[in-house]
């Protein structure tokens, strides 16, 4: 898709992709200004957004186009959030930037300003994919001049919201066990900031953020997202005026990062879409654009995992985990996980992380047998990991006391016992990939979970290191994948504390909640799956009453909440009843035979507030239908009788068991749900499949 000058104005582009514009221009004194964002425009059409500002009284009080800017500045007439904000030699804060050139790529533009008297340059960047509306944002800041600059903030860019759009916004925010819980309301005026200070993603909110005036299916939305998995923060601003902007970026308030002469710092991109189609047309959007330019292996079928940690928790030994890879196996499952527990000293959280080798008591002989044992069931394996910490009760500690994130004089804070490795220094990225490398490579490791189970406090030496930590884990997971092309990585961070564009280049699946209750889960899917495929959506079945929340669900409600992601399992098979056993092996057979559709189709959010009011999620795929349809309920809040397909074609027919319906009728009149589904005992869930004929 191209980046076209807009003919008749000068030092004006405009983004085009299929079904979007984005025009943008260089004003005086260096200020590149968004004209517009929406539905594409004729390109005879694209200069009429070109305008002055209408329809404001002049004061001496503000500057219409100060949030209007790509990237405004801490300089000049401003008064909005500044995306840049640098400190010269000499404390001059005030930038003021130049525009210099735009230099062109195949699907890309940076415009490069300067701020001439102290030598900073800073690059706006944009990219376009042939097969996508997300547009991609990034800025690059290098320091030309002898003398140091300190950076306060950068963001990766700003974006303007258009007034038409309204102020009701979407977003995920929770916490531990209750991640991506969706929040919608009226941003204020003012300014709200979401964002992390944990040094990652963290549970307290996703980085993203939906913006319209929208329905599931119908509606204009613009969507702003950040590829970052350390401290974030996305502002939005809404002036009194009515306008807003969302401006995206790495790190949080207080960070200092120093520039020294010649060096350049690069942001994460920061994601825009625009699209007119409701919610459910903005996920679609985006589950494509994860499959077509995140994902490292987005054609694959997800495999049916189980782990072992609600099971056996730390009491791992290689007798108890062949058992459960036993059941396992014999239910279909396809890749075994020992999760925590299996390293040495590693009898409870107090100790072990760092030594990353197997027990000596309960693995003499290291976990060859164990792998081989699971290998011979016909499943692959895989194991946990959580190379960022350490035990202060470790060799590693004891030997590299350094190697933490800490200050001099200052406590080091545990928080589970641990403390944070700084994965921005050499040494410890190359110890971390070493012993990586060496597991995957002696026990044939089809599979990584790659968990990271605390914040960061005391996060010394250096500032820098808040976005080199993150960079150094993305590099020893590329590294690791590149060196075992076949290896699959899970990221985890207490549940699903590290789940971002960003981390999803380098990992196939994401563990979404430590939360396995299937009730509390629903909504947590649902709000996963705003930006992000069931493909990387980990869902386990687990026991009842559920570990965390001591609530009992029926075993066939738990597989069909989990059905509707990657489905694996947790629970402790060894005192499942063989009728329990049975149906398992069933679902999963069923899973089986829908979960390409499910994984890689298209998800439709039918209708219901997931795990509170009765409700459905759709998914299609070629010439299969697969509708999974929830009722947590007894006789309250009733279901609708039907539920009302969607994105079929209306003319072609649908069969399943002996029926056989136009598309059209199932999206306008319905698909009959079942009697029982409406009375009955709590927790019923059905799964349809249809095949267009
Ligand atoms: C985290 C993960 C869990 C489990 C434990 C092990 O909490 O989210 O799934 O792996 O660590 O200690």
């Amino acid at each position: 898709m191209p980046i076209i000058p807009v003919s008749g104005r000068d030092q004006t582009w405009a983004a085009l992709t299929e079904e979007s514009a984005y025009v943008f221009g260089v004003l005086e004194e260096g200020r590149v200004v968004q004209w517009y964002w929406g539905p594409r425009l004729p390109a005879e059409a694209l200069s009429e957004v070109v305008s002055e500002t209408p329809g404001w009284i002049k004061t001496g009080f503000l500057d219409p186009d100060d949030i209007a800017e790509l990237l405004p500045v801490d300089g000049g007439r401003r008064w909005g959030v500044p995306a840049l904000q640098a400190v010269y030699e000499g404390g001059v804060r005030s930038v003021e930037l130049d525009f210099d050139e735009a230099v062109s790529g195949e699907n890309s533009l940076e415009l490069v300003l300067r701020d001439r008297a102290h030598g900073l340059r800073v690059g706006l960047h944009l990219r376009l994919r042939d097969d996508t509306d997300v547009l991609e944002r990034w800025v690059s800041v290098t320091n030309e001049s002898t003398a140091p600059v300190r950076l306060q903030r950068l963001d990766s860019g700003s974006w303007v919201i258009p007034e038409q759009a309204g102020a009701v916004f979407l977003g995920a925010a929770g916490g531990w066990a209750h991640e991506t819980q969706l929040q919608r309301g009226e941003l204020p005026v003012g300014e709200t900031t979401f964002g992390s200070r944990t040094g990652t993603t963290s549970h307290k909110a996703n980085p993203w953020i939906m913006i319209g005036d929208a329905g599931e299916d119908r509606g204009r939305v613009w969507t702003v997202a950040l590829a970052w998995s350390g401290s974030w923060r996305m502002t939005t601003q809404r002036r009194p005026e009515g306008d807003i902007a969302v401006s995206a970026g790495f790190g949080h308030e207080g960070l200092i990062w120093p520039l020294a002469p010649g060096r350049t710092l690069r942001t994460p991109p920061a994601l825009g879409l625009f699209t007119d189609g409701g919610y459910g047309e903005a996920s679609a959007a985006w589950h494509a654009y994860a499959r077509a330019h995140v994902l490292p292996t987005p054609g694959e079928v997800r495999p049916v995992l189980y782990n072992s940690w609600e099971a056996t928790g730390f009491d791992v030994t290689e007798e108890g985990q062949l058992g459960l890879a036993r059941r396992a196996a014999d239910l279909g499952v396809e890749l075994f996980v020992v999760d925590d527990g299996w390293f040495a000293g590693r009898t409870d959280d107090t100790r072990g992380l760092g030594d990353w080798h197997p027990d000596p008591d309960r693995f003499p002989d290291g976990l060859g047998r164990l792998f081989d044992g699971v290998r011979e069931l016909g499943m692959q394996a895989g194991l946990w990991v959580e190379p960022e910490m350490v035990n202060p009760d470790s060799d590693l500690y004891r030997k590299n006391p350094d190697w933490v994130l800490h200050y001099p004089a200052r406590r080091r804070d545990t928080m589970r016992n641990q403390l944070v490795l700084n994965f921005a220094r050499d040494d410890v990225r190359a110890w971390a990939l070493d012993w990586l490398d060496r597991l995957v490579r002696e026990y044939g490791l089809a599979y990584l979970k790659w968990d990271m189970n605390r914040s960061f406090t005391q996060a010394g030496p250096g500032d820098l290191l808040w976005i080199d930590h993150t960079r150094g884990v993305y590099a020893v997971m590329d590294e690791l994948r590149s060196r075992h092309p076949r290896l699959r990585i899970e990221s985890c961070s207490g549940g699903g504390g590290r789940a971002d564009f960003g981390i999803l280049r380098r990992t196939d699946q994401v563990w979404t909640s430590d939360n396995t209750d299937a009730r509390d889960r629903q909504p947590i899917q649902q709000g996963f799956s705003y930006l992000y495929p069931a493909s990387v959506m980990s869902c386990w079945v687990t026991d009842s009453p559920n570990a965390v929340t001591q609530r009992s669900v029926p075993l066939r409600y738990r597989f069909h909440v989990a059905m509707a992601g990657t489905l694996g399992l947790g629970g402790d098979l060894r005192s499942w009843s063989t009728e329990e056993l049975t149906e398992a092996r069933s679902l999963i057979a069923a899973y089986k035979e829908v979960r390409q559709t499910v994984q890689h189709g298209r998800l439709h959010r039918l209708f219901g507030q997931p795990g509170v009011t009765a409700s459905a999620v759709q998914y299609v795929l070629d010439s299969q239908v697969v509708v999974l349809a929830y009722h947590p309920y007894g006789l309250t809040k009733q279901p609708p009788r039907r539920v009302r397909l969607a994105g079929l074609d209306p003319s072609a027919v649908y069969c399943f068991d002996d029926t056989r319906v136009h598309g059209a009728t199932l999206m306008n009149h319905g698909l009959a749900l079942p009697t029982w589904f409406h009375t009955g005992e709590d927790y019923r869930s059905e799964m349809v499949v249809l095949r267009r004929v």
